[in-house]
């Protein structure tokens, strides 16, 4: 048997790689009850470990769009609301709003719970972009997302916006070129 020709052969899984998902197909719902460890001393939930979670529930869902293993790319700006208190029911939502090339944008939605007061808050929400990488490290392409709702056809249209924003902000496009990012500022395109 020619070993080296079998290893080059595409695996059983690359084949059956969708060419586009809904995103509901990347939809990730974690639950998680704020114990004494998670919080700061005035006995709310501490920054940290919300990222902590919002990271770790916004991988899953980029994920399982992928079917590869991501990295964490970029995170944009999250702001706290209201905060979250010991013993509060804390339930992230997390789904791909739309992919690129190797690259995929997860949206993020928190909310906390008191559960014996019935009572809910909507604490933040944020975008995070990860990568898909290869069984050698290496970005690999994904499959695009194909939004069926009003909401995620929103947000599909405002991805390409926040794309543009954070890889001028990492420095990765010079803003000349943002040209959808300036269409809503209403700047000609060659200034
Ligand atoms: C993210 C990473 C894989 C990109 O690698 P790279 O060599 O720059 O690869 P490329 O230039 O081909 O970019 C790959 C994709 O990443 C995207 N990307 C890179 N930096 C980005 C940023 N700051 N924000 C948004 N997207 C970014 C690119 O736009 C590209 O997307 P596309 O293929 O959909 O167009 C690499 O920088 C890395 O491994 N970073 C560390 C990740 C990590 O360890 N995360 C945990 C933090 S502790």
């Amino acid at each position: 048997m020619n070993f080296t020709a079998h290893a080059h052969r595409p695996s059983i899984q690359s084949f059956m790689i969708k060419k586009k998902k809904f995103p509901r197909e990347s939809s990730v719902n974690m639950t998680e009850l704020v114990l004494p460890n998670d919080t700061n001393t005035f006995n709310n939930l501490m920054g940290g470990r919300l990222m902590h979670w919002m990271d770790i529930v916004s991988a899953i869902a980029a994920q399982k769009h992928s079917n590869h293993v991501v990295v964490t790319a970029s995170v944009d700006n999250i702001s706290f609301k209201s905060p979250i208190q010991l013993g509060n029911v804390v339930t992230l939502k997390a789904k791909v709003t739309r992919s690129f090339n190797t690259s995929m944008e997860v949206k993020i939605d928190v909310e906390a719970e008191d559960v014996p007061s019935d009572k809910s808050i909507d604490s933040n929400s944020a975008y995070f972009t990860f990568v898909a990488l290869d069984k050698d490290g290496h970005p690999t392409p994904v499959p695009e997302v194909e939004p069926e709702t009003d909401d995620e056809k929103l947000q599909f249209d405002g991805a390409l916006r926040r794309r543009q924003l954070r890889l001028i902000l990492s420095g990765r496009m010079s803003p000349n070129d943002a040209t959808e990012l300036k269409s809503i500022f209403d700047i000609p395109k060659d200034e």
